[in-house]
C-alpha cells in the first residue's frame, strides 16, 4: 500500500521530491556502477555541456499498481533502447548494458510508498536523463556526464473523463528531415516552448506539426504521436523519420491488430486527408490516448464526427484494451508488463 498521505486524485503533473534517485557518472571514459542517492540537487560546472550546448536527452515512463497489488512498469526496455538512440545522435556515451532497467527497479522499489494506489488514476512518473556535466567552451561533446533517474507522483491525466481537445496547425516546424525529431533530445522541447505558448495563447491545447520540408504531411504534436481511424474502422498512424517513435503508439498498433483484429497502417498521412477520418487521437505515456475533436488550419475548421464530448468508439476500444493490459485486467500476451520486486 502507498503510505504517503497524499490526495492522489487532486495531484497534477508537477515535480514533487521523492525519497531517492539513481545516479551514475561517466568520467575518464567509463560509467560508474551507480546507485541510489538522497541529494535531489545536481552540482555541475557552469561550463557544463548541458548548460552551454543543451547536450542532454531524457525518457519518460510510469510505474503503477495493478489490480492484484503488483507494482509494474510498461515496456521499460523500449525506453532504454530509445535512450541509447538519443545518446548516439547527441554524442553522449551509452549506458552499460542493463543499467537502465536496474535503475528502474532500484528507484521504484526505494520509492515504493510514493506509488499511488490502484484505481486512483495517479501514477509514479519516472524521468531518466543523461546530461553533459563536464566543462566545454568550444562546441564539442562534454568530457563527463551524469545519468539520473528520479520519480515523482502525478495525478490522473483525465479528471472527469477524456474530453476531446482542439489543435491548431502550427506555423513553426518541430523537426527537420535529417534533424533530431526522432530522438528525445532536450533541445526539441526547448524550441517547442514558444510554439506551444502561441497555440495556448490562441485557445488551443496543442499544435499539430506538419513535415518541415513540404508542409503537406502530418507529423506529430509537441509531445504525442497521432492515431487516426478511417470511416471503415482502419487505424492509421503517420510514418516519418522525424517523429518520436512513441512506445504507446507502437503498442496501440499491436493492440489494434493482435487483440482487436483491426487493420492498421503506418504510412505517410497527407494533411489533405485529415478531414476524411472518423476519429483522431494523440498517444503518449501521459494519457495513453487523448481524443482530438477539432483541428483548425488558419481559419479552416476540421471537425471529426466523433465530436467534442467524448472519445470516439474505436479509440475508446483501443484505450480500454491497452489500459486493461497495463492494469492487469486483460492478459499480457506479449510480456509487456515488467514487475518491480
Ligand atoms: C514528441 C513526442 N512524441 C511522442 C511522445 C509519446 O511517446 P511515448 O508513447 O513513448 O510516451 C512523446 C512523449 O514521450 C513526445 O515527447
Amino acid at each position: 500500500m502507498s503510505t504517503k498521505n497524499i490526495d492522489w486524485s487532486s495531484l497534477g503533473f508537477g515535480y514533487i521530491k521523492t525519497d531517492k534517485r539513481f545516479s551514475a557518472v561517466y568520467r575518464d571514459g567509463a560509467w560508474s556502477e551507480g546507485g541510489l542517492v538522497d541529494d535531489a540537487t545536481m552540482h555541475i560546472s557552469e561550463s557544463a555541456g548541458v548548460l552551454q550546448y543543451a547536450q542532454t536527452c531524457f525518457e519518460g515512463l510510469k510505474a503503477y499498481r495493478t489490480k492484484d497489488g503488483k507494482i509494474v512498469v510498461f515496456r521499460p526496455e523500449l525506453n532504454s533502447q530509445r535512450l541509447d538512440d538519443s545518446c548516439e545522435r547527441l554524442r553522449i556515451p551509452k549506458l552499460p548494458e542493463g543499467m537502465f532497467l536496474k535503475a528502474v527497479d532500484m528507484l521504484v522499489k526505494a520509492n515504493e510508498d510514493w506509488v499511488p494506489p490502484y484505481g486512483s488514476g495517479a501514477t509514479l512518473y519516472i524521468r531518466p536523463f543523461i546530461a553533459g556535466t563536464g566543462p566545454v567552451i568550444g562546441v564539442a561533446p562534454a568530457p563527463e556526464y551524469e545519468f539520473r533517474m528520479f520519480c515523482t507522483p502525478v495525478g490522473p491525466y483525465f479528471k472527469g473523463g477524456a474530453k476531446p481537445i482542439k489543435l491548431m496547425v502550427s506555423d513553426f516546424d518541430r523537426a527537420a528531415p535529417n534533424g533530431t525529431g526522432h530522438i528525445k533530445a532536450g533541445l526539441n522541447y526547448a524550441m517547442s516552448l514558444h510554439a506551444s505558448y502561441t497555440a495556448k495563447h490562441a485557445g488551443y491545447a496543442e499544435n499539430m506539426y506538419l513535415d518541415a520540408a513540404t508542409r503537406t504531411n502530418v507529423e506529430e504534436t509537441g509531445g504525442a504521436n497521432f492515431l487516426f481511424v478511417t470511416k471503415d474502422g482502419k487505424i492509421v498512424t503517420p510514418k516519418s523519420s522525424s517523429i518520436l517513435p512513441s512506445i504507446t503508439r507502437r503498442s496501440l498498433m499491436i493492440v489494434a491488430k493482435e487483440y482487436l483484429g483491426m487493420e492498421t497502417e503506418e504510412r505517410v498521412v497527407p494533411f489533405a486527408e485529415v478531414p476524411e477520418f472518423a476519429e483522431c487521437g494523440l498517444c503518449g505515456t501521459a494519457a495513453v490516448i487523448s481524443p482530438v475533436g477539432q483541428i483548425d488550419d488558419h481559419g479552416k475548421e476540421i471537425k471529426f464526427p466523433s465530436g467534442m464530448d467524448n472519445m470516439g468508439p474505436v479509440l475508446t476500444k483501443l484505450y480500454d484494451t491497452l489500459t486493461g493490459i497495463q492494469m492487469g485486467r486483460i492478459e499480457d500476451k506479449f510480456g509487456w508488463i515488467h514487475e518491480v520486486k
